[in-house]
């Protein structure tokens, strides 16, 4: 198709625009029609030798006015283009955004940041073409050739005729090409976004790939990436320059078919040289419209490619709305639950857990063995788990995600520090919190000497906090969870690197803070654990051991043989062991 039914009915609103244009263009056709004939008669008057001065101011007269007019509905064209197009880009790119939104902290399963990023800049640029230039010239240039050919027929049917005759070789060659052009673009969009994403990844992890002196690896890949891209770039180039040679070929070569028919016409005496002169003038715009469609046609190709993969990410399936919120008492239940991430290797087994509404509760285990994937699912920020997470009585899955990141809230390793300043990281926590209140969760965390020290809450950060160290970050993050006011409190390792003296006042933190709140602790060292409520100790996906600390110790089982050799070591690394 050479029109995009639902990509205009995206924006309705280019439709007027679009309109206006064309009327703008076919207006300015009239005149010019309105000026050849005039200029004919002048000429013909001359030529005849029986130019009267009435004649001559009269023609003058409609020549000056229809350069007015020509002049007006050009800007007037040019103005209706450029609004056809700015509505596009506005509205698609709030469509993107807003599907984003709905889409959620789950975007990323579905669809790459690089090929949403590409999307929603490049893709939705490409489209102006399509909407500015491309859909008018169509419609404008099915329009003037039956113009041309309706007044020319009054001049000379058969000039006329041959000219019409001609005008569809050029959407032939058109549609002729487009069919190869359509692979190629998808062709070229795809490697396009495919040199992003790797682009993107690689400068995301420059830092390790230099450590690893792999960087050189990577170089070479991203050249053969590149070099690929070339060469279909190259292809669409050579693609687009062919076929506009054969559209210019078609186009001159009617042109002159026409003046060879007028000219024939003429020495047969059917015309004279007034219908000679204007049929030989007016050739030509029956096929310039066309042949100026052909050239927006490539760019238009493009943006049709580009609203391809647009309607791909805005057609990615949503979750139902969800309409849940958290109930009033603030507990989680997890009861036989189990999961896997691929659909094929479950990672967890048949859990379950409690977490009471005020309290510590803590999740220990071996690396890997599930303790961060039960954090996410209370979270709700996996699905597809069975049996049930229920936070404040109601099924995570049902959770309005507004609800959800308003009761709880987590601090992981990945919790991210933005580029900006202290402050405003911190009011990301607390809207509208008070500068009492950050410095005092700024000292909860011993971060506000640091901050004391570096300009104070407008100390500038750099992008995810580069320029603090994994320490600081983890401070500032953890100070940031804390001022945000939530039911419900996850941490999950988030202590790892902070020094064990500052890590034992974050926890005294923790402890008040599990007096009024429901506060979940994951942490690989056991001494952080110690004055929990209840432990659970996981271990391959299963909660194999609960209890407080001294019953587990007792039981002696893991936990007893974990607590000793960790006991162990820390005394042996000269660090103090809290229990
Ligand atoms: N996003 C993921 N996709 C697929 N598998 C994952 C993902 N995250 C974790 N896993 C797997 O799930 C298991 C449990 O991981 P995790 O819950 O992170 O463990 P822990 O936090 O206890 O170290 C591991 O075997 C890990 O490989
Ligand atoms: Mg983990």
């Amino acid at each position: 198709m050479m029109i995009n039914r639902r990509l205009i009915e995206t924006v309705p609103e280019s439709k007027r625009h679009i309109a206006g244009n064309v009327a703008a263009q076919w207006i300015s056709l009239v005149a010019n029609i309105v000026i050849i004939f005039m200029v004919g008669w002048i000429l013909e008057g001359l030529w005849n030798q029986e130019l009267s001065g009435n004649r001559a101011i009269l023609g003058s007269v409609v020549f000056l006015v229809g350069l007015l007019v020509r002049f007006i509905c050009t800007r007037i064209a040019a103005r209706e283009s450029f609004l056809a197009s700015k509505f596009v880009k506005q509205k698609l790119r709030q469509m993107i955004y807003q599907k984003l939104l709905r889409l959620g902290s789950h975007y990323t399963e579905k669809a790459a940041t690089a090929e949403v990023v590409q999307a929603s800049v490049e893709g939705v640029e490409q489209l102006e073409t399509y909407f500015g230039s491309y859909l008018p010239q169509f419609f404008y240039s099915m329009l003037a050739p039956v113009t041309l050919f309706i007044v020319l027929s009054f001049v000379n049917f058969p000039s006329a005729i041959v000219l019409l005759i001609c005008v569809p070789l050029i959407p032939i060659s058109i549609v002729a090409v487009q069919k190869f052009a359509k692979k190629l673009l998808a062709k070229y969009w795809g490697q396009y976004t495919r040199m992003g994403d790797h682009f993107l990844e690689n400068l995301q992890g420059l830092t390790t790939l230099k450590i690893y002196q792999t960087d050189g690896e990577k170089h070479k890949q991203m050249n053969e990436e590149a070099e690929r891209f070339r060469k279909v770039t190259m292809k669409v180039l050579t693609m687009q320059l062919n076929s506009i040679t054969i559209m210019d070929l078609i186009a001159y070569g009617g042109a002159a078919l026409g003046v060879i028919v007028s000219v024939s016409q003429y020495a047969a005496g059917h015309i004279g040289f007034w219908g000679a002169f204007v049929i030989i003038l007016l050739a030509a715009d029956f096929f310039l419209p066309l042949r100026a469609l052909g050239s927006f046609f490539h760019v238009a190709m493009n943006g049709m490619a580009a609203s391809d993969r647009i309607f791909a990410l805005l057609d990615l399936p949503e979750d139902p709305e969800k309409t849940e919120t958290i109930g009033e008492e603030k507990d989680i239940v997890l009861q036989d639950v189990s999961y896997s991430y691929d659909g094929e290797r479950e990672v967890l087994h048949h859990v379950n857990m409690k977490f009471p509404e005020h309290g510590l509760t803590s999740i220990v285990g071996e690396s890997g063995c599930g303790k961060s994937t039960v954090a996410s699912l209370i979270m709700g920020l996996q699905r597809g788990y069975t049996g049930s997470v229920r936070v404040g009585g109601r099924e995570v899955s049902a959770l309005r995600e507004d609800s959800r990141m308003k009761q709880m809230t987590i601090m992981s390793i990945g919790s991210y520090i933005f580029k900006g300043t202290i402050r405003e990281n911190l009011e990301m926590g607390r809207k509208g919190a008070s500068e009492d209140e950050m410095w005092q969760a700024l000292r909860q965390v011993n971060l506000a000497g640091f901050v004391q020290e570096n300009g104070g809450l407008e100390m500038k950060l750099l992008e995810r906090g580069s320029n603090l160290s994994g320490g600081q970050c983890q401070r500032l993050a953890l100070a940031r969870a804390l001022l945000h006011d939530s039911a419900i409190y996850i941490f999950d390792e988030a202590t790892s690197n902070i020094d064990a003296e500052s890590e034992n006042d974050i926890m005294a933190v923790l402890r008040t803070l599990a007096q009024h709140k429901n506060v979940i602790l994951i942490s690989h060292r056991l001494a952080n654990v110690v004055p929990s409520d209840r432990i659970y100790v996981m271990d391959a996906g299963q909660v194999i051991e609960q209890g407080t600390h001294e019953e587990l110790l007792q039981t002696g089982g893991q936990y007893a043989r974990l607590w000793k050799t960790q006991a162990e070591l820390e005394r042996y690394d000269g660090k103090e062991v809290t229990a």
